[in-house]
């Protein structure tokens, strides 16, 4: 059978036609996904990447709950406009310790990847609490709630880590022990904060390549 007859065949065969479709886009995701899964490159944590220390990873429980990922990235493409930006581009190698990973695809706002130690934890706070006060024209809604709510009060952190050392995290027995006391007196203000100064750190800004 030439070409023309073989196109001819699937345009008038339907399932032959939903046949081939799901095969040429089943090869696309194979491509997408196979290497990812053998490539060791893209599952060891980078040199100064670490677990999220317990406030830390309350912060991002919060984020994912408050949706930030609904207006902010957490992915700086390797090309110049974002590097020179927002800096050093994102390594897999950095996200090793993200459960889920929370890269978001919507960019109503700038991306956060780098965002750790751009600010002071102030200006966190009062952008958080009010972005106007701060930014006089943004358009991000205010979370005053954050600070009136104690950090460990939606969800056993002990319970959480012992759940993320099971999948393979680097937790110690000590720090699973002094998790409840890392949350003492701490808002859920001081937790998001937490969470996003150590955003992008395990890569300093001045190694842009
Ligand atoms: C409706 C969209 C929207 C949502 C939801 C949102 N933001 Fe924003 N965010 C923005 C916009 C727009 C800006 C830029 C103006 C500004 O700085 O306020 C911004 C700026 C920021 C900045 C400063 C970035 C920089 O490099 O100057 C931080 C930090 C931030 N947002 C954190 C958060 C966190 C944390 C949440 C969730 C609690 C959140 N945002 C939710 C839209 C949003």
């Amino acid at each position: 059978m030439n070409g023309v007859g073989l196109h001819k065949k699937l345009e008038e065969n339907t399932g032959l036609l939903i046949f081939g479709i799901l095969l040429v886009s089943a090869i696309g995701g194979l491509v997408q996904i196979l290497p990812s899964l053998f490539q060791d490159s893209l599952m060891t944590p980078g040199e100064n990447t670490r677990v999220y220390a317990p406030l830390e990873l309350v912060g991002r429980d919060l984020y994912i709950r408050e949706a930030c990922s609904t207006c902010h990235s957490q992915q700086i493409r390797s090309i110049l406009a974002e590097v020179e930006r927002y800096g050093p581009y994102s390594r897999s190698s950095e996200f090793v310790y993200d459960r889920p990973f929370l890269w978001g695809s919507k960019r109503t706002g700038p991306d956060l990847h780098r965002i750790g130690g751009k600010y002071t934890d102030v200006w966190h706070e009062i952008h958080l609490t009010d972005p106007r006060a701060v930014v006089p024209d943004s358009i991000m809604p205010a979370y005053p709630w954050l600070a009136e709510r104690e950090a460990g009060a939606d969800g056993d952190i002990v319970a959480k880590l012992t759940a993320l050392r099971t999948l393979g995290h680097p937790y110690t027995d000590e720090d699973i022990a002094g998790a409840d006391a890392a949350l003492e007196g701490m808002t859920e203000l001081d937790a998001i904060i937490a969470y996003l100064q150590m955003l992008g750190t395990a890569f300093g800004r001045e190694e842009a390549p």
